[in-house]
């Protein structure tokens, strides 16, 4: 809700017909809240539908919501976005929109950039067709090498962190690479930046510093 284009995306959704319903992949979709919150303010049911590794989200999804006669398993993907054989990668090129929230952090650059062109794969090939989310990110873009808790003792993992400028330019060079012309926007969300200043100043805030942003991103293909 709090992504610029949020209105703009309803508003397309609100608009599309019964018999050419616009599709729109909410990828990695955990509990499927942003479904939900779409729905809640007017999307059809019919555009929406949710993706995500690990299928238990499925059914605590609609634990949560209570809306499993709504909303049928029919909506609900278990796809691995790496999968170049499953059921998600059997969807390519047929996304109008694709939504990303909290999504590509959990990655290094280089799986980052891999899951960014399979993306560009799932999305439609025509020239309204969008790629949005939100990002935990960096001003001081770089690598993070997690430690316990944040990963299991004896696990090796690190994980990028973008600013605005190199999530920009990851999406520009990944779509160079598969062919495709994009057009990409970049953005901090400058209300949250305050506030964690705030909190970062009260002592409130564990995890983040006030060099982290919650960054905003848009893919357009042209
Ligand atoms: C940090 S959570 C964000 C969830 C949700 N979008 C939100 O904003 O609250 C990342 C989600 O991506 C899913 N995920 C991780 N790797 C994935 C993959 N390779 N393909 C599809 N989903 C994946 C996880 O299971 C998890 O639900």
């Amino acid at each position: 809700m709090r992504h610029p284009d949020y209105e703009e995306v309803l508003a397309r959704l609100k608009s599309s017909t019964e018999s050419t319903p616009l599709k729109f992949l909410d990828l990695g979709t955990c509990l499927g809240q942003d479904l939900r919150t779409l729905a809640y303010d007017g999307a059809p049911l019919s555009s929406l539908y949710g993706a995500d590794v690990l299928p238990e989200f499925e059914a605590a999804g609609h634990q949560l919501f209570r809306d499993q006669e709504r909303f049928d398993s029919s909506h609900f993907i278990t796809g691995d976005v790496f999968s170049e054989t499953d059921q998600l990668a059997g969807s390519s090129g047929s996304w109008d929109i694709i939504h990303i929230a909290m999504f590509l952090h959990v990655f290094s650059l280089e799986r980052q950039e891999k899951a960014c062109a399979n993306m560009l794969r799932l999305v439609k090939k025509s020239s309204l067709s969008t790629i949005f989310g939100t990002q935990t990110g960096r001003l001081d873009a770089g690598e993070l090498v997690l430690k316990p808790p944040m990963c299991e003792p004896g696990e090796h993992k690190t994980i990028f962190r973008h600013n605005k400028e190199t999530m920009q330019e990851m999406w520009e060079k990944v779509a160079q690479s598969v062919g495709m012309k994009v057009q990409v926007w970049t953005g901090y969300d400058e209300k949250d930046a305050s506030k964690r200043a705030d909190e970062v100043e009260k002592g409130d805030r564990f995890f983040n510093g006030d060099r982290e942003r919650r960054i905003f991103f848009r893919v357009r293909i042209i």
